[in-house]
């Protein structure tokens, strides 16, 4: 099927390591043009360079910590300057240390809530006025099935589930000028090799996110007994901001979990 994606204009926040790199990557394959918003500027090269070889219109790269929402702001602008214009934006930057609530510092609530969801509302408030007066576009966000309560997540659960519904809601005060809102929402997804990580991944430290034994449990507790790759979520992704596949879909949330959450 053709997705109708070629030579869209495209933000992906996190678009520099794992699954944002797999989200640019799979766009790039169907020839849009892609600003990456990336604090690692490094790595976010390095994904545009892959992304231009892979078929991409174009790769930009626009470096911004989007835990500073005025930078967030300006980013999204450059970007669009970038792009000239702007048919989707992927709100994929995210992260969480996970811990049990009362071993978390309350300093750190503010950055897990900033980045995961106050960033996703700014870059959100940075394209829509665009995106209306040229007649409509798409935003996917990356949820995560921790936004149905998962143990160790609590600030980032709550910051995701706040993620789900303001994504509902701007397909609800969006929807009639053309602008389509939804969200992937992935299980664990484990990154498949060391060239797909830059400095500021989670996964550096894999451990400290998710050990052995706790990934045993997961692909235990999986009905399809595997985890999630990042090309599966990706697929979503463009599955969600494709005009033609997903014109009629809007204020959904797509789990890409194996069957690990079934809501
Ligand atoms: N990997 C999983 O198991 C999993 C599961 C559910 C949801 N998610 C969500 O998927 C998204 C991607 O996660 P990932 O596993 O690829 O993470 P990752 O840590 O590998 O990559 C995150 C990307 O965001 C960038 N980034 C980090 N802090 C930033 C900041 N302050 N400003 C701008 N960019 C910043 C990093 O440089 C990196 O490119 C996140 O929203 C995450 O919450 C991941």
């Amino acid at each position: 099927m053709h997705l109708g994606l070629k030579d869209s204009k495209v933000i992906v926040t996190g678009g520099a390591s794992h699954i944002g790199r797999a989200i640019v990557l799979a766009l790039a394959a169907e020839g849009a043009n892609v600003a990456i918003v990336d604090i690692d500027k490094a790595q976010a090269e390095r994904t545009a360079e892959r992304a231009r070889a892979r078929g991409a219109a174009d790769a930009h790269v626009v470096a911004a910590d989007l835990t500073d929402l005025d930078a967030a702001e300006r980013a999204c602008q450059e970007a669009m300057q970038r792009l000239d214009g702007i048919s989707t934006l992927i709100s994929n930057a995210g992260a969480n240390r996970p811990d049990f609530f009362l071993k978390l510092d309350p300093k750190g609530w503010r950055r897990t809530l900033d980045l995961n969801l106050t960033a996703v509302m700014c870059c959100t408030r940075a394209v829509l006025p665009a995106m209306i007066d040229g007649g409509g576009g798409a935003i996917v966000a990356t949820a995560s099935t921790a936004a149905l309560g998962e143990q160790r997540q609590s600030v980032y659960a709550a910051a995701k589930a706040g993620v789900v519904a303001f994504v509902r809601t701007i397909a609800l005060e969006y929807g009639r000028h053309g602008v389509r809102a939804n969200c992937v929402s992935p299980g664990l997804t484990l990154p498949e090799d060391a060239e797909s990580l830059g400095a500021q991944s989670l996964w550096n430290d894999r451990d400290a996110v998710m050990n052995d034994a706790q990934t045993d449990y997961v692909v235990k507790a999986t009905p399809l007994r595997r985890l999630s790759r990042p090309e599966d979520i990706a697929r979503s992704v463009v599955f969600l901001a494709s005009p033609v596949a997903a014109r009629q879909i809007t204020g959904q949330t797509i789990t890409v979990a194996g069957g690990f959450a079934m809501r």
